[in-house]
């Protein structure tokens, strides 16, 4: 199969995380969500994970120089050369243009970004409510996404749960600031590329997925 190099882009709690995890199985394409590396960089107090702790609990921005040197080594690994899904990167310009040039300085290009629109007013429920399987990171929602055994995970069987730091809803609108200050910027730059591909967010889970995995098969 060829590899294929997604980017998944939208607002906090749009459903990158749920829907990346979801081409990861379908596919077979890894998910590469800078969130998740951040936070376990915070939990093992690596020196990036010191620098980013508290500006990943206000909801702002890490700087693009640490984000963008984590992502480069990231993908240069092996387990990449059959390609990636990028979630929550880039989030700047800088970062689109740094991950555009390390790309191609090695012949390779971005096949498409998806782009998961819901409006601002859809997100606080979604982020507040969401919640993890701390043995497996499978995600849930106290309302959009029940496990199918209350206190039981439907992919491992975990009993242990975690919410995260910054899914307060005071938190939330930070993040959403940032988003369409820093972040809405990248999507006419991939339009020029005529790589971008938008997806309405606001519908289930499994439609979202259904308008995705189109997407994918079409590549
Ligand atoms: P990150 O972890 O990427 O957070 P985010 O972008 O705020 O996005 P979320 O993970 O909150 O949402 P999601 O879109 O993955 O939604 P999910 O699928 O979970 O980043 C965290 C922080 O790290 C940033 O604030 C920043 O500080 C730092 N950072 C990370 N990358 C960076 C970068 N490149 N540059 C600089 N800083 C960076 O879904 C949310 C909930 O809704 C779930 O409970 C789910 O079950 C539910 N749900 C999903 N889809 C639907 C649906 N269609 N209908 C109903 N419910 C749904
Ligand atoms: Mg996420």
């Amino acid at each position: 199969m060829k590899a294929i190099r997604l980017i998944l882009v939208g607002p906090p709690g749009c459903g990158k995380g749920t829907q990346a995890k979801r081409i990861e199985d379908k596919f077979k394409i890894i998910q590469l969500s800078t969130g998740d590396m951040l936070r376990k960089a915070v939990a093992e107090g690596t020196p990036a994970g010191v620098k980013a702790k508290a500006i990943m609990e206000a909801g702002q921005l890490v700087p693009d120089d640490l984000i963008i040197s984590m992502v480069g080594d990231r993908i240069a690994q092996p387990d990449c050369q059959a390609g990636f899904i990028l979630d929550g990167f880039p989030r700047t310009l800088a970062q689109a243009q740094a991950l555009d040039r390390s790309l191609k300085a090695r012949g390779l290009r971005i096949d498409a970004v998806i782009e998961i629109r819901v409006p601002d007013e859809d997100l606080v429920e979604r982020i507040t409510g969401r919640f993890t399987c701390a043995q497996c990171g499978q995600g849930y929602h106290d309302r959009f996404q029940k496990p199918a055994r209350e206190g039981i995970c439907d992919k491992c069987g975990g009993s242990q749960f975690t919410r995260r730091a910054d899914d307060n809803a005071e938190t939330v609108r930070t993040r959403l600031k940032a988003y369409h200050e820093m972040t809405e910027s990248i999507i006419p730059h991939y339009e020029r590329q005529d790589i971008l591909r938008v997806v309405d967010g606001r519908q289930g889970i499994d439609q979202v997925s259904e308008a995705v995995s189109a997407v994918v098969a079409a590549l």
